[in-house]
């Protein structure tokens, strides 16, 4: 049945959930935005990223670099710490989108692909990947990702 595997494999690549067209444009725009707010004084590489939840609302976070370099903070968690501080742990990311200022290919961290699951274990990831535009189920992203049960 080699039509039906081809099948399968295509959609297994597709995201479960895509974000409509306005709203994922509305979602980058306010991770571009929040790009002028990174510090990045190490690195030189602005990164913004705005989260979707399910209320609507959305947050946004830039990159916070240190001189102790691990210390440094992604956008995509200071946007999730943004919202959590705003509005209390009981939030659902529904979306995350990222972008940086050299428009070069940047998807989520290990790090952060974990700290999304746990608030947005269905969210979908948008992000620019080596061939483009691309959006992914954080479960594509992180698969098996950790749960404290
Ligand atoms: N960075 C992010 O903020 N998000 C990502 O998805 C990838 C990397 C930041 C961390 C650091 O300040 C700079 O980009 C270079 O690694």
């Amino acid at each position: 049945m080699p039509q039906f595997r081809r099948f399968r494999e295509t959609v297994s690549i597709m995201p479960k959930k895509t974000l409509p067209p306005g709203l994922a444009a509305r979602l980058l725009r306010s991770a571009k935005k929040a790009t002028k707010h990174a510090y990045a004084p190490y690195s030189k590489f602005r990164v913004g990223a705005a989260i979707l939840l399910s209320n609507g609302k959305i947050f946004s976070g830039c990159n916070v670099e240190n001189a102790s370099y691990g210390m440094t903070n992604c956008a995509e968690r200071t946007a999730i710490f943004a919202a959590v501080a705003a509005l209390g742990p009981k939030l659902e990311i529904r979306a995350v989108s990222v972008v940086n200022d050299h428009g070069v290919p940047c998807s989520p961290c290990g790090a952060c692909r974990q700290v999304i699951y746990e608030f947005g274990p269905d969210a979908t990831i948008l992000f620019q990947s080596a061939t483009g535009p691309k959006q992914a189920h954080i479960t594509e992203l992180l698969p098996e990702g950790f749960r404290l049960q």
